[in-house]
């Protein structure tokens, strides 16, 4: 549904009746997000994104909705489109559009409504991007750069010919690890036109929002597709780093009998092996998997020869960032039928008789078949992004200095993050003493 306002304002959402719906929602996860509430109360009040216009490519959720309004109460301009085709929650659109977000997301998008998505927000020529994945800050380098591809011509289809929009940039932030990975290659290369603050890398986001948001969510999105029980079975994860980890954790602690673990990096191997977990090769694995998910930022990481030795029945999903770590084509070659035997949930038959249910067509199943990570832990994620929007507005001329780099969040605006949080946890803290602080500034001083 396209709504055009009488301001010339348009949206693209599903359905504009589903406002309410969302801002009921919206309620629910306002009251499970305190820090992020602490921080719009600031913002309503000192208003430090007066007139800044954010351009955002974020899941759609209700929690992406809470940091829309501490952006909104800190007098920001919002333009946000959906960081993947499966993750919008089409109430939370008709809601924002109704709080004056200029908002283009809705659940199933095709490849030419995402791209026309990320063209609507860059065409209201953003002073900041923050991105989950990293295409928008790609689509407006490509578009700098005069490469042209299918996802930038359907881009220029909304912009017309302008290539310069990135020069109105002042800096981005990034969500997540593919992201980072993304970006980090491009500065590397003296590709990157403008700095972006790796909200990622901070502690605040990866060791709670990965670890714990994405394990519960993966295995909320695991159920809800298939409502299987996890007790009994063996339950294959490929990559143990921070999301894995998450995700391995919550298969055992629902019982699966055999939680199998694979790597490529020694150091992730040995702590899975020390946590109690097995070990082996995709290709080992494969043979005894009744579910396998993959969470590692790389691709392949299941394809033919896997597909060749699974059992009859097999679930496999993903919830890494793209859906490349399932080689979807190879399954569709060696099959002879595929049926969409319920939603999120097609099962591919093999010429070797046997059955492989593919969910959430690949995609992060967290997102797909549930609704992300729960608001409690995105109240640290996106305090971070909030005060990150903050920072390179305070920042912006000291930023252009240090150069298009991928820029670390400073760390007393992370550990002010963990402490209102475990303020707001009622979490008590000891606090060192004079005697404390002496002892442990003579050993780094060497005095
Ligand atoms: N589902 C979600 O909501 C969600 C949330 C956060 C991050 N992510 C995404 O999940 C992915 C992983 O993120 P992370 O923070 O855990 O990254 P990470 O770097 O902490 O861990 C990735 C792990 O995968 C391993 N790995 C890489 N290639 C592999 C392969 N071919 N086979 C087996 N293991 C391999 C690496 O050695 C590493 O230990 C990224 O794409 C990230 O963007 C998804």
């Amino acid at each position: 549904m396209t709504i055009e306002t009488e301001t010339g304002e348009n949206y693209e959402i599903k359905d504009f009746s589903l406002k309410d719906e969302g801002l009921k929602t919206m309620q629910w996860a306002e009251s499970r997000m305190p820090v992020l509430q602490l921080i719009k109360k600031r913002f309503e009040e000192e208003k430090p994104l007066k007139g800044v216009r954010i351009g955002a490519c974020l899941h759609v959720t209700k929690e992406t909705s809470q940091l829309c309004e501490a952006w909104l109460a800190g007098g920001a301009e919002i333009y946000l489109c959906a960081s993947n085709p499966l993750s919008t929650q089409d109430e939370i659109p008709a809601a924002l559009a109704s709080k004056g977000v200029h908002v283009y997301a809705w659940k199933f998008m095709d490849a030419e409504g995402y791209y026309r998505s990320i063209g609507n927000v860059i065409k209201a020529r953003p002073n900041i991007t923050i991105d989950d994945g990293a295409d928008l800050v790609s689509i407006l380098h490509k578009l700098k750069r005069g490469e042209t591809d299918e996802e930038v011509e359907i881009v220029k289809k909304v912009i017309g010919n302008e290539t310069d929009i990135i020069d109105e940039v002042w800096g981005g932030a990034e969500e997540t690890t593919t992201g980072i990975i993304r970006l980090q290659a491009m500065a590397d290369d003296g590709a990157l036109l403008y700095p972006i603050m790796a909200t990622n890398s901070s502690p605040c986001k990866n060791l709670y929002d990965n670890v714990y948001g994405t394990g519960q969510s993966t295995i909320d999105g695991i159920l809800r597709a298939t409502a299987d029980l996890i007790a009994s079975k063996v339950f294959v994860v490929g990559g143990y780093g921070h999301c894995g980890k998450g995700i391995a954790m919550r298969a055992k602690g629902l019982g699966a009998r055999r939680v199998i673990i694979t790597e490529v990096e020694p150091h992730a191997a040995l702590q899975a092996v020390m946590e109690g977990m097995e070990v082996m090769s995709m290709h080992e694995a494969a043979k005894f998997a009744d579910i396998i998910v993959t969470a590692t930022g790389c691709k392949d990481v299941i394809r033919k020869e896997h597909f060749e030795v699974m059992k009859d029945g097999c679930l496999i999903a993903n919830s890494g960032h793209f859906n490349v770590e399932i080689n979807i084509p190879d399954l569709e070659a060696l099959s002879t039928n595929k049926t969409q035997i319920r939603p999120f949930v097609e099962q591919f038959s093999l010429s070797n008789g046997r059955k492989i249910n593919l969910l959430g067509e690949g995609r992060l199943i967290n997102l797909a078949a549930a609704e992300g990570h729960p608001p409690e832990v995105m109240d640290l994620s996106f305090s971070l992004q909030a005060l990150a929007s903050e920072y390179i507005v305070k920042n912006k001329e000291d930023l252009a200095k240090m150069g298009e780099k991928v820029v670390q969040i400073p760390e007393d605006i992370d550990d002010n993050v963990a402490y209102l949080k475990c303020e707001t946890l009622g979490v008590k803290l000891d606090e060192l003493t004079p005697e404390q602080e002496k002892y442990l500034s003579s050993w780094r001083t060497g005095t």
